[in-house]
């Protein structure tokens, strides 16, 4: 087989990346190593910033999203048993977040694909990058007893953090820096009126607590845990329990319980790998860096890899013009490392640390006050809540 841009991982990365070169007459074909039930079996977080949303729109998968997806203008702080609310769209010069879930997102482009006939394959095994500092380049996969061969002109690793292109970067190339966080996150689903319209954060001595939600009938809650945890250990009445003793008390009445349809466990880690590029293979995504969920950056910054990727590949299809290409990688970087940067400081702030000596309790506390007492603060975490521009 032969195609222009061999996109290797079928979550939001390559299926978005697939459509908007599609719509532009770059063919592609996009291997997934799992069936399309398991990829929308996963769930994952929901916030999108208004960059990524006017993405969506781009690729003509946004019907959906703006129809059922919700308009965020801010959220709230929980500490010290009461509320505060940051208002993003005052802080942040009028934008606002559309609260959307991955899974739903990922169905979108699924079923764009199939409407437009793109070429997505499933199920695929043994998939090899070869020949990536060539001017041809090409993938293999196993299909049953065959290999199958795919000749291209680039190659995107968009398989997420245990996927096979960033592995397939020589180890002295490739410099990967880690952050492990000493705790995990308890997330539950459950169909149940959230307790808020508007996302809770909360910081409490006990751990964090976050109150998100899919739809108004459909409830998203997490709670700090040891990493020792399991999910077994934790019955759906111990959750709530402890949900609720992390909530400001005017909270906790509310929260309406019911059984889970979801339950697990996520461990918090950063992680970004340099550079994004060797030869004619580009990484995206998590495939390239993952955050800690604190900040809700995780779908955003692939979105904005993605977006840089789209431009420079039309650039040089088009234009035959490599400039976007040639500087992907670290203009890539430089956004991711600003969501890194966010996303440490949001964990950091909001969470308990085992480690922690009285003196950096004071300075969480400090930092809290601060942020809430600031209007420039605040103005710093609206704007990048909402998504630095790309
Ligand atoms: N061959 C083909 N596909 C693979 C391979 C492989 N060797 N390894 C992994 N994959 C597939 C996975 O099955 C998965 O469907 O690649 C896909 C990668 O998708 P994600 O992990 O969702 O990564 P990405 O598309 O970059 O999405 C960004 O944002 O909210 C965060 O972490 C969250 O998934 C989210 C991410
Ligand atoms: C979620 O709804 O899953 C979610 C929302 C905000 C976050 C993390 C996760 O910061």
């Amino acid at each position: 087989m032969k195609t222009q841009v061999c996109i290797i991982g079928g979550g939001p990365s390559g299926l978005l990346l697939s459509q908007l070169l599609h719509l532009k007459g770059v063919d592609t074909i996009l291997l997934e190593k799992h069936s399309r039930e398991h990829v929308l079996s996963r769930i994952r977080a929901g916030v999108l910033e208004h960059g990524f949303a006017a993405l969506m729109r781009e690729a003509e998968c946004g019907e959906r999203m703006d129809r059922e997806g919700e308009i965020h203008e801010g959220f709230f702080i929980a500490h010290d048993g009461k509320l505060d609310r940051v208002d993003l769209h005052k802080y942040s010069g009028g934008s606002s977040v559309v609260v959307y879930g991955q899974t739903e997102l990922t169905r979108d482009l699924y079923e764009a694909r199939e409407r437009m006939k793109g070429q997505v394959i499933h199920n695929v095994e043994d998939v090899t990058l070869h020949d990536l500092k060539s001017d041809a380049p090409f993938v293999t996969y196993r299909d049953g007893d065959k290999i199958v061969r795919i000749d291209c002109d680039y190659v995107i690793g968009a398989d997420g953090f245990h996927g096979v292109s960033r592995k397939s970067i020589p180890k002295d190339v490739l410099r990967e820096y880690e952050k492990v966080y000493p705790f995990g996150w308890l997330g539950v689903l459950s169909r149940t009126k959230p307790v808020s319209p508007e996302l809770i954060y909360a910081k409490h001595e006990r751990g964090f607590a976050l109150c998100s939600l899919r739809s108004q009938v459909l409830s998203r809650y997490y709670i700090q845990v040891p990493l020792s945890d399991t999910v077994d250990e934790w019955s759906d009445a111990a959750f709530w329990e402890e949900l609720k003793r992390r909530l400001p008390s005017e909270v906790s009445a509310k929260l309406v319980t019911g059984p889970s349809i979801e339950k697990s466990i996520a461990p918090l880690r950063s992680f970004v790998a340099e550079p994004m590029r060797y030869g004619r293979l580009f990484l995206a995504g998590d495939a390239a860096h993952i955050v800690p969920p604190t900040g809700a950056r995780g779908l955003n910054s692939a979105a904005s890899d993605i977006y840089y990727l789209y431009h420079a590949l039309i650039d040089h299809y088009r234009k035959n013009d490599d400039a976007g290409l040639d500087a992907y990688s670290q203009k890539a970087l430089a956004r991711v490392w600003k969501a890194q940067r966010f996303s440490w400081w949001m964990t950091t702030l909001l969470h308990s640390f085992p480690s922690n000596i009285p003196y950096d309790n004071k300075l969480q506390e400090t930092d809290l006050a601060y942020l809430l007492s600031s209007e420039r603060a605040l103005g710093s975490l609206a704007e990048n809540y909402v998504g630095l521009p790309f």
